[in-house]
């Protein structure tokens, strides 16, 4: 993704009204709720522009898998060490995701993920274990993310308008980056 620029959308900053990724209410929130999100320190939106135009974005917010989340929490505690002290476990929530429908099936989507999973092993100010996603309950939404590494947290959302999916940070954290940037 070299030619492509990468952009925080602040507050002030212009969003392309021509951004269309074919789902209205994802293509409001770019364009008007995104904003609002960043004023109350609820989301921030980041954004890809290739050649002046904005091809994809995602919002991001910190969050946290909890016991209510999962079907089966003492799952997640075995993963980590002293699991009795860990009530909920640290994540990072994409909040909204897409990609513009000219340039969906060309494997940005998927470019995107793992920037996504790298940016938050790298240099963190806190601790991260986790990417979350409500991801939209379609068929061509769900694998997407599956082939993406991700799984969900539970079975009780099966029949909601979206899916709760994670993907443990861990499992490439040690693989991507030295030693030293863990300590
Ligand atoms: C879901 C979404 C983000 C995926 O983005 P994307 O850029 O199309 O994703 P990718 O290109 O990485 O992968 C999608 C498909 O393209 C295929 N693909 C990837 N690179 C390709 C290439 N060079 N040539 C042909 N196909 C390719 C992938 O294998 C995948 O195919 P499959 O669905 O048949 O398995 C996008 O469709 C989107 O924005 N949808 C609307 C908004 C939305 O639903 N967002 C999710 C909210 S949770």
């Amino acid at each position: 993704m070299d030619e492509l620029e990468f952009v925080r959308l602040g507050i002030d900053d212009e969003r392309d009204p021509d951004f269309d990724c074919g789902d209205n209410d994802l293509n409001e929130f770019f364009l008007i709720d995104s904003k609002a999100n960043c004023l109350e320190l609820l989301a921030v939106t980041y954004a890809w522009r290739l050649e002046g135009k904005i091809i994809a974005f995602f919002s991001v917010s910190n969050d946290a898998i909890t016991s209510q989340d999962v079907d089966n929490f003492n799952r997640f505690r075995r993963m980590l060490p002293n699991r009795k002290r860990y009530k909920t476990m640290p994540a990072v929530k994409i909040g909204r995701f897409a990609v513009h429908k000219e340039y969906k099936q060309q494997g940005y989507g998927s470019k995107i993920m793992d920037f996504i999973k790298i940016w938050f092993i790298t240099g963190n100010k806190t601790g991260c274990r986790f990417v979350i996603v409500d991801a939209l309950n379609k068929s061509d939404v769900l694998p997407f993310y599956e082939r993406n590494g991700f799984s969900y947290l539970t079975e009780n959302d099966k029949s909601e308008h979206t899916r709760l999916m994670y993907f443990d940070l861990k499992q490439i954290a040690l693989a991507v980056l030295p030693l030293d940037d863990h300590r």
